[in-house]
């Protein structure tokens, strides 16, 4: 086989069979293939797109790049969720502890968070001592005996991908509906759940900024899913604004302990019960959504929830005091509120933009050698929809210096005040086979 066919091939609007893609993904990952051909393959990808075959053998080819993630020593269907990535998204907080209360393995692989998007490891981390650097044999004993933990993701899983992403990153073909379904699905089946649920956001937080556009990226993920035999459903849900009131790590952890009471804000609440109803129905404890809905809402309000949520802190030796004494939590030595300059209906909340002037104060970073500041971020005072009077507060920026003035130009540039609009739909559409 020779690479310069292939390209020839998917450059005249051919499928590539199974045996290419791996000859492919084999010979890239092994560096036998050279970037610029590489490139020129992934560029005839760009324009011909590929088939539901080629999408689910570039997948698998990925998968087999690397170590994959046995679970089958866990009891139990093993459900993973996914957000794409969003400001202020708080869900895995809530969602891990939540489902597993239900008896539901949670069996999690997290990463730290990069740009406008923060990381489930960095927010964890606000209960100190917390690690995720624990022995596969360890996690899955802790899953199953607390149905939930989280580990640190293995610097092995999915090499080609590694080596793709940052090739697509230079050449312009990042923006691809079969590469990035591929990239993302790739990891998930290496990570060894048996189901997965996708949050794929849409909006100006989001990769894909329109409904269109996010609804065929669902599409494809689900497609691929089903095709190698996870069951897999994807939800689309809004991300125009940020998600909650809290951005930044341990304000973000309070939003989740908050929910987990019952007393989060209604749009993660809302949310998480929707994506949590969804891994319920893929882990067969409900025989409808109504039913898993009602279950979750059970373990909140009796309070078995918080239980586990401070048992998986625990377990991986974080400070669960926090849960009652959230003075225990990273904080941050200033508090400066950003007055409304007008009075008005709040039509627009930049999700991104919020995203960056979180990480300026140091909530994110930018590079991946940036040091978090755990105690810092932003609380939203307003969302979109609400009426704010002159002088009253839009946002709280919780800051370790006192001088702000760029971060709070940069959130008055960002959050439009004007004529009534509606609150943003939540939840756009939710994607089955
Ligand atoms: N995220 C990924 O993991 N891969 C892509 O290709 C795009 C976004
Ligand atoms: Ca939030």
């Amino acid at each position: 086989m020779r690479i310069v066919d292939l390209i020839t091939k998917k450059t005249a609007g051919l499928a590539l069979s199974r045996e290419e893609i791996q000859y492919f993904i084999d010979g890239y990952t092994k560096g036998n293939i050279p970037d610029y051909q590489a490139s020129a393959l992934l560029m005839a990808i760009f324009f011909q797109d590929m088939n539901d075959q080629e999408r689910a053998d570039l997948t698998m080819a990925m998968v087999n790049s690397g170590e994959t993630i046995d679970l089958s020593a866990i009891e139990g269907i093993k459900v993973d969720k996914h957000s794409t990535g969003g400001v202020g998204d708080t869900t895995t907080l809530v969602l891990a502890p939540l489902v597993a209360a239900l008896d539901i393995p949670v069996a999690k692989m997290s990463g730290r968070g990069l740009g406008h998007t923060g990381g489930t490891l960095d927010k964890l981390e606000s209960a100190k001592g917390f690690h995720l650097e624990i022995s596969k044999e360890e996690f899955i004993n802790l899953v199953n005996t607390n149905k939930v933990a989280v580990i640190g993701q293995s610097g092995n899983l999915t090499p080609a991908d590694k080596k793709l992403y940052a090739l697509r990153d230079v050449t312009g073909t990042v923006n691809s509906i079969p590469l990035i379904a591929s990239s993302i699905m790739s990891k998930k089946i290496a990570a060894g759940s048996d189901a997965i649920v996708l949050d794929v956001k849409t909006g100006a937080g989001a990769f894909m900024k329109t409904e269109e556009e996010s609804v065929e990226l669902a599409k494809a993920m689900v497609r691929i899913g089903n095709n190698v035999g996870r069951n897999t459903m994807a939800v689309i849900s809004d991300m125009s604004q940020p998600l909650g009131y809290a951005i930044g790590n341990a304000l973000e952890m309070q939003e989740a302990i908050d929910t987990l009471r019952g007393k989060g804000p209604a749009d993660l609440m809302e949310l998480s019960l929707v994506l949590g109803s969804q891994m319920v129905m893929l882990a067969k404890k409900a025989n409808s959504l109504e039913d898993a809905r009602k279950i979750l809402l059970e373990v909140i309000n009796n309070g078995k929830a918080l239980e586990k949520f401070r048992l998986f802190l625990t377990s991986q030796g974080g400070d669960a005091s926090i849960i009652d004494h959230p003075e225990n939590l990273p904080q941050a030595s200033y508090k400066i509120e950003v007055p409304a300059k007008a009075s008005g209906y709040v039509r627009n909340i930049i999700a991104d933009e919020v995203g960056i002037a979180a990480m300026w104060l140091g909530a994110g970073r930018a590079t991946k050698e940036d040091e978090v500041d755990l105690g810092v971020g932003l609380i939203l005072r307003k969302k979109v929809g609400d009426h704010v009077e002159i002088g009253e507060s839009l946002v709280t920026i919780y800051a370790n210096q006192s001088e702000v003035t760029k971060v709070m130009e940069k959130l008055y540039a960002c959050i439009e005040i004007g004529e009534k609009v509606p609150a943003p739909k939540l939840i756009y559409q939710i994607i089955t086979q």
